[in-house]
């Protein structure tokens, strides 16, 4: 693990402002989505408000990635490449916004219903981010980071669901991926111990069937080993002296998605 930044009270306002695009971007795109538009729709549209607003979109050229956002529909876990995908009734698609501003970064997701979800999809889709919620309620100083892939972990899988093992959180600051690893599974009691001052995200990834995955020959594309499900939703959060605050929290319920 390379070195955990703690983040002053400045620094944590600059993280503040950057989460607050990130997630502006993303109530804004949520309100295009519907059945009939593609998915480079939706990366046209992240990448312009961006731009306009000042900020840089994270992924475009990351490691290689050639979007300014990643869509994930249906079976794909994470890192969805937007293309000539039309959106279709019953789809569920996970949006992933990162965003860097005055070089703070800001990164936050959630899973959209197109049309009417079937009621599997629609459980999958509401206990994934109970699991993000329940994740965030661990988050304190002096919890362990175990704590919070435990709570998911126990969460996801009474619901008779799964973890993705091959992605976890992670810390984020003036880096996209930096400091700490936030697995959303593990044991409580174990792992580093959270102070005031760190950030980073929580972002689970629950399968309907298996954990397993593969990654199509794009290098980016991951999807579930058996063709089911997988839903997402990612928060960046800053441990504050008594708790945990959100910086990319919302001002308005996303539409299409579950509000819990
Ligand atoms: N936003 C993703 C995350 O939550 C990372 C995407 S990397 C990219 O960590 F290159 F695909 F953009
Ligand atoms: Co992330
Ligand atoms: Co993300």
């Amino acid at each position: 693990m390379d070195a955990v930044v703690i983040k002053t009270p400045a620094e944590i306002d600059a993280m503040r402002r950057a989460g607050r695009m990130a997630a502006e971007t993303l109530e804004q795109a949520a309100r295009m989505l519907c059945a009939g538009i593609t998915t480079d729709d939706i990366n046209e549209f992240v990448h312009r408000h961006t731009i306009e607003r000042g900020g840089i979109p994270a992924p475009l050229n990351y490691r290689g990635f050639p979007k300014s956002v990643c869509t994930s529909v249906n079976e794909v876990i994470c890192h969805g490449i937007p293309g000539s995908y039309r959106l279709k009734d019953g789809d569920i698609i996970n949006v992933d916004v990162t965003t860097i501003l005055d070089g703070w970064h800001g990164d936050v997701s959630a899973t959209f219903y197109i049309g009417e979800p079937s009621p599997e999809a629609r459980r999958l889709t509401e206990t994934t981010l109970l699991c993000l919620e329940t994740g965030i309620a661990e988050v304190r100083p002096g919890a362990r980071v175990g704590d919070i892939g435990a709570a998911i972990q126990a969460l996801a899988e009474d619901a008779g669901f799964q973890v993705v093992r091959d992605f976890v959180g992670h810390g984020i600051g003036q880096r996209f991926h930096e400091g700490l690893q936030v697995p959303h599974y593990g044991k409580r009691g174990r792992g580093l111990r959270l102070k005031p001052g760190m950030t980073f995200t929580i972002e689970p990834m629950i399968n309907q069937g298996t954990w397993k995955m593969r990654t199509l020959r794009d290098g980016w594309t991951a999807v579930t080993a058996d063709g089911r499900l997988s839903a997402q939703f990612e928060h960046t959060i800053a441990v504050t002296d008594t708790g945990c605050e959100i910086l990319t929290a919302f001002l308005e319920p996303l539409p299409n998605s579950p509000d819990m």
